[in-house]
């Protein structure tokens, strides 16, 4: 049994390397997100856009606050001196009703376990309304329920709450049927108010969410990449998978890694991993250049930033964004997207823009299995 597990841990890890060896840019961000990990929407804050299930009693707001970037060393560079910015930006989201969204992988433990520090120094009143979405790793060696219930309360004690909504942060080659009846577990103990998946495509998805309603559980929400740069979800009927089955969509790196804040200029890329992006896209600087001036053109309509022009863009298509913030003016600049909503009109200018744009990373090159190798589900789309 061990061999049989180890061969195909190993014929895993083939297929992971030969996707990744397709597209460097796109390596090395999942790559990094998951070794670094591994082996390493409405007007107003006050508005919710979600609605609650039978099973589930969460209403998730309409913007989250990506915690990858605290605690990830390898694809962040994350500096424990800055965790007094971190807590600040902590307090202040908490402040605007956002959620945060984390997973046990990103700095090993180290997200969760500031995010409960946190909690836990801020004033009762402040830590009660504190609402977290949490990830199960599906780690090719995790493969029985019970791997799941055991994850999930690591998570819980290391956050100091239950978690409002845990999801399996991305497919494994093999026992995702296990998963799905961990998630159930997990939730059925009261450990999590609401499962979600991420990184699933439409197949694995509308399997993932039979099985949950078989036990009458709901399959809340589907955690997708998806921003102006990369619009995957909207052309391969994923986006539109999840509304017909009301399942939640949250659009992870909405920003683009950065690349839609407008900071980036060819001369002036980020270092580390996302350098190659930022090489790739400038190999057609004029489709990206033509983007970011309408993002900024929109942005000054409405005296805001263009981040917040990709975040608005994001709730537009109906999503809950869940961009990344490590400094307070991150935050701050982008939550404010929450005071105001784009027009049609802008919505539909940006689309023109942004199809236009390639060099981005693509799903083709993702490191995710496509297939479950034993049951022939398909798991991965964009
Ligand atoms: N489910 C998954 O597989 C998965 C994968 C990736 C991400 N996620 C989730 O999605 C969240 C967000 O995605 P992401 O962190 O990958 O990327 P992102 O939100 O597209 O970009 C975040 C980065 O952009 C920069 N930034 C943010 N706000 C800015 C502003 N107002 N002005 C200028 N720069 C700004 C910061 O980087 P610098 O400080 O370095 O400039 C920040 O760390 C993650 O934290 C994580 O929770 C999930």
């Amino acid at each position: 049994m061990i061999v049989v597990l180890l061969l195909l841990f190993v014929a895993t890890c083939h297929h992971v390397c030969d996707a990744l060896s397709a597209t460097p840019s796109r390596r090395d961000f999942l790559e990094t997100s998951i070794i670094s990990s591994t082996i390493a929407v409405a007007s107003s804050p006050a508005v919710a856009t979600t609605t609650s299930s039978s099973s589930s009693p969460l209403t998730l707001p309409p913007l989250g606050l990506g915690a990858w970037a605290w605690g990830d060393s390898l694809f962040w560079g994350y500096d424990p001196r800055k965790d007094d910015e971190l807590k600040e930006v902590f307090d202040y989201a908490v402040s605007k009703n956002a959620f945060f969204d984390t997973a046990e992988a990103y700095g090993l433990g180290r997200s969760e376990e500031l995010l409960g520090k946190f909690r836990n120094a801020a004033p009762k009143e402040e830590g009660d309304k504190v609402m977290i979405a949490s990830k199960f790793a599906a780690y090719p060696w995790r493969t029985k329920r019970g791997d799941v219930v055991k994850a999930c309360a690591a998570s819980v004690k290391r956050l100091g709450q239950p978690i409002d909504l845990y999801q399996i942060h991305f497919p494994n080659a093999w026992a995702n049927e296990e998963y799905w009846e961990g998630l159930g577990d997990a939730f059925d103990q009261g450990l999590v108010k609401a499962v979600g998946v991420s990184n699933y495509g439409i197949d694995a998805m509308h399997a993932c969410h039979a099985k949950l309603a078989s036990r009458g559980i709901n399959l809340y929400s589907n955690q997708i990449q998806m921003s102006l740069l990369y619009r995957w979800p909207l052309e391969n009927g994923l986006l539109d998978a999840c509304k017909e089955l009301d399942v939640k969509v949250l659009s992870y790196s909405p920003l683009a890694l950065g690349f839609l804040t407008g900071k980036y200029r060819k001369d002036s890329l980020p270092s580390g991993p996302r350098s190659k992006i930022g090489t790739r896209l400038y190999e057609d600087p004029e489709a990206y250049e033509n983007l970011l001036g309408v993002m900024k053109d929109i942005a000054g309509k409405y005296d805001a930033a263009p981040s917040q022009v990709a975040v608005n863009w994001a709730r537009a298509k109906g999503t809950i964004p869940i961009p990344g913030a490590r400094t307070i003016n991150q935050a701050k600049q982008n939550l404010a997207a929450l005071e105001w909503t784009m027009t049609k009109a802008d919505e539909m200018r940006l689309d023109e823009a942004s199809v236009m744009v390639t060099g981005f990373v693509t799903p083709d090159a993702s490191p995710f299995p496509p297939k479950d190798i034993n049951t022939g589900l398909k798991m991965f789309d964009s």
